[in-house]
Formats: C-alpha cells, sequence, structure tokens
C-alpha cells in the first residue's frame, strides 16, 4: 500500500482529501501535516503532524521517517489573501512548492499532485472555453505564483522525470472548512448567510460569472487525475470544468428552496480580481486523457449544500 502525504492537511481541500484518501489506502497510510491550525478531530483519524511547507529539513524528515511515495502539496495562499501579502504568497507557494519538488526529487518521491488555479489566466486570455493551451498573463501574485509554479512542474517532469500533476481548480464550492481569502469565497459564504440571515451581500458583482466545481467532484478529480495511468497523460496539468455561475444566477437557485432569499451586491477589490478570470473553461484534454466529468451542477450542488449545512448548523445550536 502506498504511503500518502498532504501537506495544507487542514484547509479547504486538505480538511476533506485526507478522509477520502484514508478510505482508499487505509488510516495509518495517509500522513497529515498542518502548519499551526489546530486540526479538527475528523483529521486525527490517522498520523496528524505540524510543519511549514517551506522547512526542507522538517519535510525531508518526515517523508524519509513514514517512508512516502505520494504528496499532495496544497499549501497556499489564495488571490485576495495573496495582494494583500504578495512576500508571503511568493514564499509560500512557490518557495514552498520548490522545496517540496526537490525533496521529492532527493527521497524519489514516487509522485506528487499540486494544484493550480483559474488564476493563471488574465484579461487577455480567451474568456469563454478558456483552453487548456492558451495565454497565462495573471495580474494578481497568486496567479503569477501558479503560472510560475506550473511551468516549475514541467521542468520538474522534464530534468528530473518527477511525476508531478496538477489540475487548474476553479471556485471550490464546500460545507466542510471554510475556504480562506479567495475570489470565489461569496459562492460558500452566500449558502451560510441565506440559512442564517435570509439575506446576503456579495463582493462581486450580480453578474460576474465565474467557473465552480463542488466539493465532491474536485476530490473525484483530483484522485483519479493520480490514479491515471501515466501513459494516458500528454499534459501536467489539466483545466477542469463542473458549471460556471454569477451571484444572481446561485440566488435563483437558492431561491427555489428559500423563496425569500434576498440577495444584493457592494463589489469590493475582489472584484478587480474577478474581471480577469475566464467565464467557462474548456476541460476536454482532461476529459479525453483521463476519463474527467463532473456528478454536479448548480441545482444539484445547490440541494446538497443547503442540507448539509442546516444539518451542520443544528448540530452547532443544539450543542451551545
Ligand atoms: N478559489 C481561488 C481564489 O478565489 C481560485 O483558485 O483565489
Amino acid at each position: 500500500m502506498q504511503k500518502i502525504l498532504v501537506i495544507g492537511a487542514t484547509g479547504q481541500i486538505g480538511s476533506e482529501l485526507v478522509p477520502r484518501l484514508r478510505e482508499i489506502y487505509g488510516n495509518e497510510n495517509v500522513i497529515a501535516v498542518g502548519h499551526k491550525t489546530t486540526p479538527p478531530s475528523h483529521l486525527l483519524t490517522g498520523p496528524f503532524l505540524f510543519a511549514d511547507a517551506t522547512n526542507k529539513q522538517a519535510l525531508n524528515d518526515i517523508i524519509q521517517e513514514h517512508q512516502i511515495d505520494v504528496i499532495y502539496h496544497l499549501a497556499a495562499l489564495l488571490s485576495a489573501t495573496g495582494e494583500k501579502n504578495p512576500d508571503l504568497a511568493w514564499q509560500v507557494n512557490l518557495n514552498g512548492l520548490k522545496t517540496v519538488l526537490d525533496c521529492a526529487v532527493e527521497n524519489k518521491v514516487k509522485q506528487v499532485f499540486w494544484p493550480s488555479s483559474i488564476a493563471v489566466f488574465g484579461p487577455e486570455t480567451p474568456s469563454v472555453n478558456t483552453p487548456n493551451e492558451t495565454i497565462m498573463r495573471p495580474k494578481t501574485m497568486y496567479g503569477l505564483t501558479k503560472v510560475a509554479g506550473e511551468l516549475l512542474c514541467e521542468y520538474y517532469h522534464q530534468t528530473h522525470n518527477l511525476d508531478v500533476r496538477s489540475i487548474r481548480y476553479p471556485g471550490i464550492i464546500s460545507h466542510q472548512t471554510m475556504p480562506g481569502g479567495g475570489t470565489t469565497d461569496w459562492a460558500v459564504a452566500i449558502f451560510y448567510d441565506a440559512i442564517k440571515n435570509g439575506c446576503y451581500t456579495s463582493f462581486v458583482s450580480s453578474d460576474t460569472v465565474l467557473p465552480m466545481m463542488y466539493m465532491p467532484d474536485c476530490l473525484k478529480a483530483t484522485i483519479n487525475l493520480m490514479q491515471a495511468d501515466a501513459s494516458q497523460l500528454k499534459h501536467r496539468c489539466y483545466n477542469l470544468a463542473a458549471m460556471s455561475f454569477s451571484p444572481a444566477e446561485l440566488a435563483t437557485e437558492i431561491k427555489k428552496h428559500i423563496p425569500a432569499f434576498e440577495c444584493d451586491c457592494l463589489p469590493d477589490s475582489r472584484q478587480i480580481i474577478a474581471n480577469t478570470w475566464p467565464k467557462s473553461i474548456d476541460d476536454s484534454a482532461a476529459r479525453s486523457e483521463w476519463g474527467w466529468q463532473p456528478d454536479y451542477n448548480i441545482s444539484k450542488m445547490t440541494i446538497d449544500m443547503l442540507e448539509q449545512i442546516r444539518a451542520k448548523l443544528l448540530i452547532t445550536t443544539t450543542n451551545e
């Protein structure tokens, strides 16, 4: 059984990817690594360690001690936080990635997963059905670290024969762990406010369309790509699509279940970031090379989000 290391385990994706990987590969074979944040109890079903993604010695020690075969490196600052602290975004997103790739090569790790993002695209990119290969001139520090990161992954693949695989995630919608500091975070916050307050004020305009994906699809895609036969893959990094919508469109969907729900908009600096990103993504390479297909559209995702968050809030209020 392969031994897996998940760096960034307490984040939005890591906190759900770790339990899913443990279901498949066994609790003891998936080592979760977090940075500072106290781990939620559901991550303590197997090994949990603290380490900084830029600390090479600490990572090398963990990789060697646990004889790691596969690394999922998820630790990163997102777009809005990256604009507030560009130096830290550079340090964590790029120096962190290079540290992980170097550790992987030195310890003969078999595979690395690293997420890229729709933030690699910019205003010069075709914004509808954005192709896998196209102009990538992002305007945010986050996007810039993701473009450089993609190139770094390709370089390590060519130069060191490292099997590193990547997905350009759209905005990820989930109910377990809140996203932190992204431009697509409104698509999660809207559900909590709809249930708790019956209204939501979006920080991007009502007609801002962005590519999105529900967490179960995100987990499925990530694991499927990593399990795909290497001979099938012609790319290191894949566009991935599931749905695209604006705050107005999601509000209409939520109103089907909460008829009195109201959504207005007060755009802030994140609008400027959103304006530079694509509206929809061409993911035909992922579909043809490793069989990608999403399970959730906007209506199926909305029904599940409302159900899950209602249940979660009920448990929280009952325990108070
Ligand atoms: N969800 C991310 C963000 O908004 C995009 O990769 O920053």
